[in-house]
């Protein structure tokens, strides 16, 4: 059977009905959120930007409005969502660090931002998660969206909660979700690991798309990655999205091979969280 999004274009401008009249994008100003900020535009008519205030660079464009607000602040999210029909969030802490700043901007934060979605009548969420939700199986095995959760640290941890807020506000109020573990999303594969997680900005682009507008997900889990030669992972719990990414890691494949090689001990050759997998404990805090 063919998937509903075979219909979809893959490039190019959207069909009108296709477009959201308001888009909230958070987490704006960070690595992902400016790669994507000015291709957002395409999917609504207006676009909310936000980041923490004092980070968003850069004039508005026409179509947007800047937003700064503290994912903490339950009222200012409440307001930040106001008049949205989607939502992207990127927002929140992405790295390993200490569970109280953890606590506020993810944990805390994904609350706020699904309370904000229920009270304004959002129905359709991107949740950027992270492959740290499964950080603890091997790199010799290979998973899909349903296997058991092994966070690799209090960061996972947290994805993993979104993701369960994802499925709860599912079930109670029909607000429809795709949470995307994002593998590693950046200009390059740096390392060994990176070969296998590695997603480009263009094939991030297509899921989100495809995240946003395809009907009846439900909460669907998407594992974020390119065609890589190697994967980790299996993407056939999201076959409703009709994903399937065109760029590959291979490109980077000799400059990485010239780097040395991790011991085959080393966490970050044995467990697909990688260096996240021995991140703290941060006791002196
Ligand atoms: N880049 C990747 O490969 C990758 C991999 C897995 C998951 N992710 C997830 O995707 C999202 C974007 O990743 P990124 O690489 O752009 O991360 P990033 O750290 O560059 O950007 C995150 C942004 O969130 C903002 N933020 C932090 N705390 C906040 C708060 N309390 N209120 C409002 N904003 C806050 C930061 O200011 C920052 O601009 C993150 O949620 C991250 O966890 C990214």
């Amino acid at each position: 059977m063919e998937s509903q999004t075979d219909a979809l274009p893959l490039q190019g401008t959207l069909e009108p009905e296709l477009r959201f009249d308001r888009l909230l994008l958070t987490g704006a100003a960070g690595g992902i959120g400016k790669a994507i900020r000015h291709r957002v535009a395409e999917f609504a008519e207006h676009v909310r930007v936000s980041d923490l205030p004092g980070v968003l660079s850069g004039d508005a464009a026409p179509h947007e409005e800047i937003a700064p607000c503290d994912l903490a602040d339950r009222q200012a999210v409440d307001a930040l969502a106001a008049d949205c029909d989607a939502i992207v969030h990127l927002g929140g802490v992405s790295v390993e660090r200490p569970f109280e700043e953890i606590l506020e901007a993810n944990i805390k934060g994904v609350f706020n931002l699904y309370e904000a979605a229920r009270l304004n009548g959002v129905k359709r969420i991107v949740f950027a998660s992270s492959n740290h939700v499964t950080g603890f199986y091997r790199q010799d095995e290979r998973i899909d969206a349903s296997a058991r959760k092994r966070p690799d640290g209090y960061y996972g941890l947290s994805k993993s909660f979104g993701e369960d807020m994802a499925q709860l506000y599912f079930d109670r109020y029909g607000i429809e979700t795709v949470s995307i573990r994002i593998g590693s999303v950046f200009p390059e594969a740096k390392d060994r690991r990176m070969m296998a997680s590695w997603m480009s900005y263009d094939d991030f682009h297509d899921l989100l798309r495809r995240a946003l507008f395809t009907p009846g997900v439900g909460h669907t889990i998407v594992f974020g990655m390119s065609a890589n030669a190697h994967t980790w992972w299996d993407n056939r719990d999201a076959s409703v999205l009709g994903f399937e990414p065109r760029d590959s890691s291979e490109r980077f494949r000799d400059k990485v091979e010239a780097t040395p090689a991790p011991a085959p001990t080393d966490p970050v050759a044995v467990y697909q969280g990688g260096v996240f997998t021995v991140t703290g404990p941060f006791d002196s805090v």
